[in-house]
């Protein structure tokens, strides 16, 4: 069996074996890109020297409940290593990005605490209280949570770039540097499932195309039950234009639904319905012009039946 192979005429177990060489595919070259060109210290490429305690406290707010989201990691690590332990390029990369995710909690405590808006005794008090909830995964399949975690990086990413020019009006030099160097690691985080779906998407497209459609509707940020003031966060953030459904919409799914070929949800959820009727011969790289074609084609009568 090669890549030549039609995908239609691959078997499950094919399908499969190429969807997961193409992980570790990725995860490799990840792991050299991370190795060669974003790797950083903690304790030596922020200028932690120049926080400004003076911030307004808005700004502060957001960084404690980043912190308080940042501290699910065990939680996100462990659940999400069960469910994709077999799958090795998943696996492996879950191993890295809980390297590179252990930094970013400790990087928000630091600003806090150096700036002068936190202190130590709070933050340790917080971490308890966040320790005594515990995260599960929003999804029950590795595909759907590779689309989440997909979504939910690209988000993370938005969260961080947007609150850097904040902290850059501010003339929070360190806050601005530590953002905009994580912000780096999240978009390649949102980079690595970006890859992992459109393999999903190469090889068992249709089922793809529907749980893309299931997790774009039920998506929600991890752990924002959990945080002690997350409807204060929330508003923040969103009062400060960082982050909230309009930016969601905007700058997080509708990028990601381009860069597949949608113009926005609804056009991919009518392309996962028209693809329940499609023939062989079209393939994912066609689904996104075919699902556009005529209204008087019988897959609208199906979307019409869907309620769309
Ligand atoms: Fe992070
Ligand atoms: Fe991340």
């Amino acid at each position: 069996m090669s890549v030549q192979t039609p995908v239609t005429l691959l078997t499950p177990a094919g399908r499969h074996k190429l969807i997961e060489d193409g992980f570790y595919a990725n995860y490799l070259a990840y792991f050299r890109k991370a190795e060669d060109t974003r790797r950083w210290k903690l304790h030596k490429d922020i200028p932690w020297e120049l926080c400004k305690p003076d911030v307004p406290e808005d700004v502060a707010i957001m960084v404690e409940g980043y912190f308080a989201v940042e501290s699910y990691l065990p939680d996100f690590v462990t659940e999400a290593m069960q469910m994709v332990r077999r799958s090795r390029g998943r696996a492996w990369f879950q191993a890295n990005w809980g390297y590179e995710e252990s930094k970013h909690a400790m990087a928000w405590e630091t600003w806090l605490v150096t700036s002068g808006k936190r202190t130590q005794a709070r933050m340790d008090e917080y971490a308890d209280y966040l320790s005594e909830k515990q995260w599960t995964l929003p999804y029950d399949t590795p595909r759907r949570m590779i689309i989440y975690q997909m979504i939910q990086e690209r988000a993370t990413y938005l969260n961080y770039h947007n609150l850097a020019a904040r902290a850059d009006l501010e003339g929070d030099k360190a806050l601005a540097t530590a953002l905009r160097i994580i912000a780096v690691d999240e978009i390649a985080h949102h980079g690595f499932f970006y890859k992992g779906v459109q393999l999903y998407l190469t090889y068992d497209t249709a089922n793809t195309l529907d749980d893309i459609a299931h997790v774009l509707k039920s998506f929600a940020m991890p752990a924002r039950n959990f945080l002690w003031n997350w409807n204060e966060f929330e508003d923040v953030v969103a009062k400060a234009g960082i982050y909230g459904a309009r930016e969601h919409i905007r700058d997080v799914q509708n990028p990601i639904l381009n860069a597949l070929g949608y113009d926005n949800r609804r056009d991919l959820e009518r392309a996962a319905l028209r693809m329940r009727i499609a023939p062989d011969s079209i393939g994912p790289q066609d689904i996104p012009a075919w699902a556009k074609e005529a209204a008087d084609r019988p897959a609208d009568a199906l979307v019409a039946y869907a309620g769309d």
